[in-house]
């Protein structure tokens, strides 16, 4: 990292904290290592990201069953899965300070080759250990092994649970998908990075079912579709890589996997993932549950498994790659203005309506039937009489939104009748203000919104 790039972390994360994106988890007690909490327009913001994503992936297709299943599940699911012996990091820790950290994000000593040297006070540190990342607890009033269940890590076992009531309930052809979103849990040894590497995220996950010889067509189908996603949302491309993962680094269940790798202000670090999962999770759980997983197919009359094509999302780093591709500042006036120019379709506010000045009653009763229309209908939109309107312009920028909305004289008809009923619209990006009728507000707002 250099200056510049841990710059921009801090100033990301400094106005997502100001303007109510992401708090500190449990912050008033001095936080909780590892958990972030999303104010009123993080939510928003990831709210419209998982909109942009169901109805890309889900709503408008007519092969895909979304889900949404329990978070604890039959402990079995995860022994079967193979998380209980082998959803592990490396962990070393320093015997003099006693941090731990992950194996892997330790440099090699120079000192002492073949070693490592503890990052925090330098001392020589041990022999790694596998760490289970599962989070543990305890259900139900006894407490013994067996009463033991875990916090999911991957939403993706919800789906292979649930694979035979979609196929007993809606009797889908090959090729289907089932599809969720939902929390995920691990342990992290070193969560950081904002929220990127956290304890507790959400997964937006697809499990596409296809017949075994038909899994590079669809691989290449859903690689093109991740990409194009993400392009629509407005992640920076240019900083989109993708990464091939090497046979030997391959998660135990799968045949080929792509990496979709960001340029974050940290470092070029996994956005989301694409694997091929063969018929590993089906073939595990028909064994592991004794029920039979595989699917009748009509056209060649035999039973198969299913092999799995798995397109994988993050929703925090999701978040972090939109703030980062959408960060921007400029010089004014001697002034630096800092915005984010977010997309309107993901923007958290579509727009502010404000009334020139709060204290002149015709202005404001204006502005309150302008700023009710369009809350009816876009929900997105935020009042905003708060100090002079060169404040309200910077905070509104600060946040993304694209337009601010102005009831001034005119709109009143006061000083030249044919600007009468309509407002001024400022644009975020060029700054750039252009009177529009009112009438003409929800179509003009509308047609922005693809
Ligand atoms: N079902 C496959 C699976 O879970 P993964 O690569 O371990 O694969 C998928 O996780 C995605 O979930 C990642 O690409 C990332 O976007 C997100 N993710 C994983 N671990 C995370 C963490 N600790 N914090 C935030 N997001 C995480």
């Amino acid at each position: 990292m250099n200056e510049t790039t841990d710059n921009l972390m801090e100033k990301i994360q400094s106005l997502a904290k100001r303007r109510g994106f992401i708090y500190q988890g449990s912050e008033i007690y001095g936080g909780l290592a590892g958990t972030w909490d999303y104010g009123p327009l993080g939510v928003a913001l990831k709210n419209n990201i998982k909109d942009a994503w169901r109805k890309k992936f889900v709503s408008s297709k007519s092969d895909m069953y979304e889900v949404d299943a329990a978070i604890l599940m039959n402990p079995k699911v995860w022994e079967t899965s193979g998380h209980v012996a082998g959803f592990s990091d490396p962990l070393v820790e320093c015997p003099k300070c006693k941090n731990r950290f992950r194996e892997d994000q330790v440099e090699d000593s120079k000192k002492n080759p073949g070693t490592k040297d503890c990052p925090n006070c330098g001392t020589t540190l041990g022999a790694a250990r596998q760490f289970n990342m599962m989070f543990a607890t305890q259900i139900g009033a006894v407490q013994d092994s067996s009463s033991t269940v875990y916090l999911r890590p991957e939403t993706a076992a919800g789906m292979f649970v649930n694979f035979k009531n979609v196929i007993d309930s809606f009797h889908p052809k090959l090729p289907f998908g089932m599809a969720q979103i939902g929390k995920a849990f691990r342990n992290e040894i070193t969560p950081r990075d904002f929220v990127f590497r956290v304890r507790e995220f959400e997964q937006m996950e697809i499990e596409y079912f296809v017949k075994p010889e038909d899994w590079q067509k669809y691989f290449e189908y859903f690689k093109d579709s991740m990409l194009e996603w993400m392009e629509e949302v407005g992640i920076d491309m240019q900083k989109v890589h993708e990464l091939e993962v090497a046979k030997e680094d391959l998660a135990h269940y799968s045949d080929r996997t792509i990496d979709f790798e960001f340029d974050f202000p940290f470092g070029r670090k996994e956005l989301f993932g694409l694997a091929y999962r063969k018929d590993f999770d089906l073939g595990s759980h028909s064994r592991g549950s004794s029920v039979d997983l595989s699917y009748q197919d009509e056209e060649s009359k035999s039973k198969i498994l299913p092999h799995v094509i798995e397109p994988s999302f993050g929703v925090d780093r999701s978040v972090l790659a939109l703030l980062s591709s959408a960060y921007a500042e400029e010089e004014k006036e001697g002034e630096t203005r800092s915005y984010l120019k977010f997309k309107p379709s993901i923007a958290p506010v579509i727009c502010a309506v404000s009334p020139l000045l709060k204290n002149k009653p015709a202005l404001v009763e204006k502005a309150q039937y302008v700023y009710g229309m369009l809350k009816s209908e876009f929900g997105r939109v935020m009042w905003d009489d708060n100090g002079n309107i060169g404040k309200r312009y910077r905070r509104q920028d600060e946040i993304g939104t694209p337009w601010c909305i102005v009831i001034d004289f005119d709109t009143l008809g006061e000083d030249n009748a044919s600007f009468k009923d309509t407002v001024t619209v400022r644009d975020r990006d060029t700054g750039s203000q252009k009177r529009v009728p009112i009438a003409d507000l929800i179509t003009t707002i509308r047609a922005e919104l693809v």
